[in-house]
């Protein structure tokens, strides 16, 4: 009697269709993206996917609740975070006919270095939250579409083992912190440029303690970091004599910082807020771009500018472009479709390039190199500044 009740609960657990899962999307758009047949804890087909946006959800069912929030934190009432990502809807692109686009042309230089792409995977901490292959995946991706990945300093891998990881001949960057331990820098640097990386993104917006991010506060405490505080104009100097690299501030979020590092005699800046992870309340990168070209266009002219910050599509990417960056950074997808591992990110690269190339057909824009402001609509209600 009993082993036949037992074999009776087996049956009904085998024969009942899996729960649907239900995934709280917290207002991305609806792409169609249909969940029914996901399992929860289970890594979704990658067949299923169509844009960052489905990464993103993907990454939610299958990542524990703690490293999900460890990607998708971002500061306080995450303001910066949530106007990253709607800044985008506010700004209308024209798109000219009677253009010849029949030969479309993405490949751009950054700091001379050649790259299929302008859009670059920017520095993200601890890429083996989602997956064992961490960063390698990350650079090996990039390395055989022909586009940069600068990875972070704190990554779940080593300076020399992601180097490695790459394809041969790949132009890697690498990001670093200011840390209040100096011979930690030191060593980094050194190994940071014997390892090959040609340039140093510098991040300069965390001046030694992270932004409150209460959603992954709930799994870790996460403020502290071991930067200096009192990192100002003299210590920049003297961390200019530390290595022969290139070095890139990253984390520009005023006209005037801006403006100082072209005075510095630096070879770029990068407009960041950091994806909302520091200072909530700061101004997205559309804003800061458009203040740089009001107050202090001279910018643009004298160095490359990088930016970043709720890129989802291409459409995002093409809006940066014309407002002058060189380039622009993606943080959050990148480690979002690392869950698939290389195969992952192959495809976001692959599927943001498509959505960038349409767009700029359906713009008539035959070379990024022609983005400028001309390309913003009239009816926009911001003053931009003169077109270039
Ligand atoms: C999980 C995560 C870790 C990050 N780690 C770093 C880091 O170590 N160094 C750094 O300069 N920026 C770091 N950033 C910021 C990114 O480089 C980038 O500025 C930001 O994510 C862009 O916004 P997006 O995520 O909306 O694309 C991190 C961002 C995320 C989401």
């Amino acid at each position: 009697m009993l082993s036949s009740l037992l074999v009776l609960s087996l049956l009904s657990s085998v024969l009942q269709p899996a729960l649907a899962v239900t995934i709280d999307t917290e207002g991305l758009p609806d792409t169609g993206l249909d969940t029914s047949s996901w399992t929860a804890g289970v890594l979704p087909p990658l067949e299923d996917i169509w844009d960052l946006n489905d990464m993103q959800i993907a990454a939610k069912n299958v990542l524990s609740g703690k490293y999900y929030a460890s990607y998708r934190t971002a500061a306080l009432n995450e303001y910066t975070y949530q106007a990253n990502l709607g800044i985008y809807s506010k700004v209308r692109l024209n798109g000219f006919g009677f253009r010849d686009v029949s030969n479309l042309q993405t490949s751009t230089t950054i700091l001379g270095y050649n790259f299929s792409q302008p859009f670059f995977i920017a520095p993200a901490a601890n890429a083996g939250h989602a997956n064992k292959t961490a960063e390698k995946s990350l650079a090996s991706a990039a390395g055989k579409a022909g586009i940069l990945y600068v990875p972070s300093i704190s990554s779940t891998l080593s300076i020399e083992t992601i180097a490695k990881a790459g394809v041969k001949g790949q132009v890697m960057f690498h990001q670093e912190y200011i840390w209040s331990n100096t011979s930690q820098v030191i060593d980094e640097l050194d190994r940071i440029k014997a390892a090959g990386f040609k340039a140093i993104f510098l991040t300069v917006d965390n001046t030694g303690i992270n932004g409150i991010r209460t959603r992954s506060m709930r799994y870790t405490d996460g403020s502290e970091t071991g930067h200096s505080a009192n990192f100002d104009l003299n210590s920049l100097a003297a961390f200019r004599n530390l290595t022969t690299l290139p070095i890139v501030p990253k984390g520009i979020k005023t006209w005037q910082d801006a403006k100082t590092c072209l005075e510095l005699g630096f070879p770029a800046i990068y407009v960041s807020n950091h994806g909302g992870r520091v200072l909530d309340g700061v101004p997205t990168a559309v804003e800061i771009l458009m203040d740089i070209r009001k107050n202090a266009p001279e910018v643009f002219a004298g160095m490359e500018v990088y930016a970043d910050g709720g890129v989802r599509r291409g459409t995002d990417a093409l809006i940066l472009l014309a407002l002058g960056a060189r380039a622009v950074g993606l943080g959050r997808p990148p480690m979002f479709a690392n869950i698939w591992g290389e195969e992952g990110v192959s495809r976001l690269i692959s599927l943001f390039a498509q959505e960038m190339a349409t767009s700029m057909q359906l713009m008539g824009v035959a070379d990024v190199s022609q983005l400028n402001t001309s390309y913003h609509s009239d009816a926009l209600a911001w003053s931009l500044g003169p077109n270039t």
